[in-house]
């Protein structure tokens, strides 16, 4: 039977009225079935807590069996999300979770995994409102007409989290809100946040940002439960303090993470304020200097074994190379133990034009293409990077 064909046609703008609510699918396996919905509970653990995190109140929810390929629903949120790392449910494997409440009767549909290859999804998309009643129709059996020019998945609801060390995203922003403003010189990508978060902190973390600008991370913490502590010398907006990087009114060992996206030199003119790190150029040592006062301080209020992530882009100006990112990582390494570099593709910039693609080409030097982000964790054990005694290995070719 061909399930989109053989229904007859009912008018979706008679149900979608506007795209904001969305459709989400938690998997569940044939031990965790029952408890889910006896205790009308969706669970999950950190490959899916940020899934989990951005489910709204009136959104539609649907349970998936992996192992018998059935679906359940259709659900709505009885509650917020909610982060207990000490919950006995699922005996702690699934510390991420929501209560629900159903939406009238409980409806189940076997073979899911067909009916989302026809409609062309996997259960890990989060759907659009208009994805999710159709799904919700399929469901219950009720005839839904599937509009070719409607969106089922939204993929830019939330950014993927990366698993690899090549984060590329194509929009400064995402979701429904605002992250930060992208009419700020300098404005970081809000999913490089996105990612940091959901890979270093929990709901309910203290997130610090040194040089917050226009104040993406706060847009991006408050989004995602996370409390937020933001500075720069020249605040944007009123909930960033005015403070020095190099001089943070926090106490010692107090936040759970840092973020910073520095000045790369002296290429963006944020402000006129004399300290501002963004008048040195990247050719001199005191650029690197004064950002390793602003390394000590969040060596100071980081707490032990956690992260601070630096983005930084290398700079190639009137015919010279700085390797930027490489001199940031040195004297990071200096204090903290390195624990990856990640390259994220630039996209949006200035440069990103045919002009200056031949011109790079004609003169052979190079646009540049990504940015370092450096991540590092203040360990007690790590030594000094002067102190380890590296024993060279020639080896004959
Ligand atoms: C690349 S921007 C940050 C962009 C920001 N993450 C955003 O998304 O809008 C760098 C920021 O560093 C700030 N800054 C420069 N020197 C500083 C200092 N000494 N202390 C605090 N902030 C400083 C600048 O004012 C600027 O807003």
């Amino acid at each position: 039977m061909n399930l989109l064909t053989e229904r007859t046609q009912v008018s979706p703008s008679s149900t979608v009225k506007e795209n904001k609510k969305h459709g989400f699918i938690f998997a569940c396996t044939e031990k965790s079935e029952a408890k889910m919905l006896s205790e009308m509970v969706v669970a999950t653990n950190k490959s899916y807590a940020n899934k989990l995190f951005s489910v709204k109140e009136g959104d539609y929810i649907f349970l998936y069996n992996l192992d018998t390929d059935t679906l359940y629903g259709t659900f709505t949120p009885a509650s917020e999300p909610v982060f207990d790392n000490n919950i006995d449910l699922f005996d702690g494997k699934y510390p991420y979770y929501m209560r629900v409440k159903p939406i009238g009767k409980i409806h189940k549909l076997s073979n899911a995994s067909n009916l989302f290859k026809k409609l062309g999804f996997s259960w890990r998309d989060i759907l659009t409102e208009y994805g999710a009643l159709l799904l919700k129709s399929f469901i219950e059996g009720v005839s839904f007409v599937k509009v070719k020019s409607e969106r089922i998945v939204d993929d830019t609801y939330i950014p993927p989290i990366f698993s690899t060390t090549l984060w590329d995203f194509s929009y400064q922003s995402y979701g429904v809100t605002k992250k930060g403003n992208n009419k700020y010189p300098g404005v970081t990508p809000a999913f490089i946040i996105y990612n940091l978060v959901w890979r270093y902190t929990e709901p309910g973390d203290l997130v610090c940002d040194p040089m917050a600008g226009s104040g993406t991370t706060v847009d991006v913490c408050m989004e995602e439960k996370r409390r937020v502590v933001a500075f720069d010398i020249v605040p944007t907006r009123k909930d960033i303090i005015q403070a020095d990087a190099r001089a943070l009114p926090l106490k010692d060992s107090s936040v759970d993470m840092i973020f910073i996206d520095s000045p790369y030199g002296d290429n963006i003119r944020y402000n006129d304020h004399p300290l501002n790190i963004g008048h040195i150029p990247a050719t001199s040592e005191k650029f690197y200097d004064e950002l390793e006062k602003v390394m000590q301080e969040c060596y100071r209020v980081l707490k032990d074994d956690k992260v601070l992530a630096w983005l930084i882009g290398d700079q190639w100006a009137k015919g010279l190379f700085v390797p930027v990112g490489l001199k940031i990582y040195e004297r990071l390494t200096k204090y903290f133990q390195p624990v990856d570099i990640v390259c994220v593709v630039r996209r949006n910039q200035a440069s990103n034009t045919p002009f200056w693609h031949s011109k790079a080409i004609q003169h052979n030097f190079y646009l540049r293409g990504f940015k370092y982000l450096i991540i590092v964790k203040k360990s007690k054990e790590y030594k000094n990077a002067k102190d380890v005694r590296i024993k060279w290995g020639f080896y004959e070719r």
